[in-house]
This record gives C-alpha cells, sequence and structure tokens, in this order.
C-alpha cells in the first residue's frame, strides 16, 4: 500500500472512490477545481496492483491565503471498504496537513462530518487530534448536522483565539449539544465556491460543498 500525491489521472478512480463510500458527491470538475488550485492537497492510497483505494481532497480556503490566518480544509476523505481499518485514512490526512503546513503556512485545517459518523470521528478526534469548534444544523442534504471541526496545525499554536470561537476548542463532545440556530454562518457559507448543479443530479451529484445547494432552496 502506497500514499502518494495524486495527480490528473487520478481523479476519475478519486471520484469512482468517493461514490462508492459517501452520499456527498461532485462533479468532475469540482475535482479539477481542487487540483489545479492546490496540487499539493490532494492524496491516493494506491494498492500493489496501482489502484486507488483510497484518497484525501482537500484545500485552501480561497479567502484565508495571503491574510494572517490562512487554513486549509478537508473536502472529502474515503477509503475502499476492503481497506478500510489499515491506517490509510490517517496517513491520507497526516499528508494534506503536512502539505498545508510546508506549502501555505496553514495556521489550522478545518472539515465537517456528519454526526453519524463514528468511524471518521473517531478518527478526526482521537487519531488525529481534531477538536469540535462548532455543530452545524441539518447542514447535510437529508437534513443531519454537521460537526464543525477544526485542528492547529504548527503555524498556528499560539493562535487559537483567532481560530475558536471562544478562544479555545470545546472539550471531547461524546454527544453534541444543540445550538442554536446559525442563520450568519449559513449566509457566510453561500460565499464559498458552489458550482451549479445539473437540475437532474441534484439529489445525487453535488458540487461544493453539499449544504450549500440545500441552503440556497431552502430561501
Ligand atoms: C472514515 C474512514 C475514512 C476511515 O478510514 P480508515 O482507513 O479505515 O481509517 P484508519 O485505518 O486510518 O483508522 C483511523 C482510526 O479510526 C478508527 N476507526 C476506523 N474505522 C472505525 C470504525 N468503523 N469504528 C470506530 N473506529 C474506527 C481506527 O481504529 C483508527 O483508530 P486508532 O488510531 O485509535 O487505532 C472510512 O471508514 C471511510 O472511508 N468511511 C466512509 C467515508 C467517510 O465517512 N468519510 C469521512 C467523511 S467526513
Amino acid at each position: 500500500m502506497n500514499i502518494r500525491r495524486a495527480t490528473i489521472d487520478d481523479l476519475f478512480s478519486m471520484q469512482n472512490c468517493n461514490l462508492s463510500c459517501l452520499p456527498e458527491n461532485y462533479q468532475m470538475k469540482y475535482y479539477m477545481y481542487h487540483i489545479l488550485s492546490w496540487p499539493q492537497l490532494l492524496y491516493v492510497a494506491e494498492d500493489d496492483p496501482g489502484h486507488v483505494v483510497g484518497y484525501v481532497l482537500s484545500k485552501m480556503e480561497e479567502d484565508s491565503v495571503n491574510t494572517d490566518n490562512p487554513h486549509g480544509h478537508i473536502t472529502s476523505l474515503a477509503v475502499l471498504r476492503s481497506q478500510r481499518k489499515l491506517g490509510l485514512a490517517a496517513s491520507l490526512m497526516n499528508q494534506a496537513q503536512r502539505s498545508m503546513e510546508d506549502s501555505f503556512a496553514s495556521n489550522y485545517v478545518s472539515l465537517h462530518v456528519r454526526k453519524s459518523n463514528t468511524a471518521a470521528i473517531h478518527l478526526y478526534r482521537e487519531t488525529l487530534g481534531f477538536k469540535v469548534h462548532d455543530i452545524e444544523e441539518k447542514y447535510y442534504a437529508d437534513d443531519e448536522d454537521a460537526l464543525d471541526m477544526r485542528k492547529i496545525l504548527k503555524h498556528g499554536v499560539g493562535k487559537e483565539k483567532h481560530i475558536f470561537k471562544k478562544g479555545k476548542p470545546k472539550a471531547a463532545e461524546p454527544e453534541p449539544e444543540k445550538k442554536e440556530s446559525n442563520s450568519k454562518k449559513k449566509g457566510k457559507k453561500e460565499k464559498e465556491p458552489a458550482p451549479k448543479v445539473e437540475e437532474e443530479k441534484k439529489d445525487k451529484e453535488v458540487d461544493g460543498d453539499k449544504k450549500k445547494k440545500k441552503k440556497k432552496n431552502k430561501k
């Protein structure tokens, strides 16, 4: 098993892996956007014959680059069922984080995860040291809440005030508590790039972050 930087030739395999592992799917142009903008931040895990068995798709938050608080975001992560619990996801995440630090001096990395996704939450919180920053209600298309998780990287040490709302992360939360509705943040997300979704694919294929479509529809 090998972890390496992804190339354009890997994008269809990454998309296939995503389709077989997650309900949040993306059009090919969104993979292209990632690799053209942030080629250092896409990694694949491949087996001995060279088949892609896992990937991490990540990026820098565009508005944060060239500010004093650059930060990265994990757009998607998946490992094929047959290759799980071998440490591949942790390795993919560690590579992406390292590149965010080395290439972009990223202060922190963020991600969203379904509140019911115990495997991923274990990976992020226990294995990798992410903390819950917030809970985004009805973030996903099926109305499930998301945990907004963040991890401080080496350039962000001492800058917790800029990274976590109250200056420090919440303690470990086995059961995320409900928060009041955060319409302000919803407004913020609309700014993130959200390429259009073709009408007939709306239910399955989502460009950009999955919740934006939903929020737009809600308005
Ligand atoms: C979540 C996922 C990426 C983990 O991949 P993986 O390669 O099996 O993870 P790793 O082998 O690196 O395991 C990392 C840690 O998570 C733990 N873990 C993995 N699967 C687990 C599970 N089903 N339940 C509990 N813990 C689990 C491992 O035991 C390990 O913990 P440790 O460091 O304490 O030993 C994989 O299950 C997956 O692709 N799921 C579907 C897609 C998905 O949910 N992606 C994340 C979206 S936010």
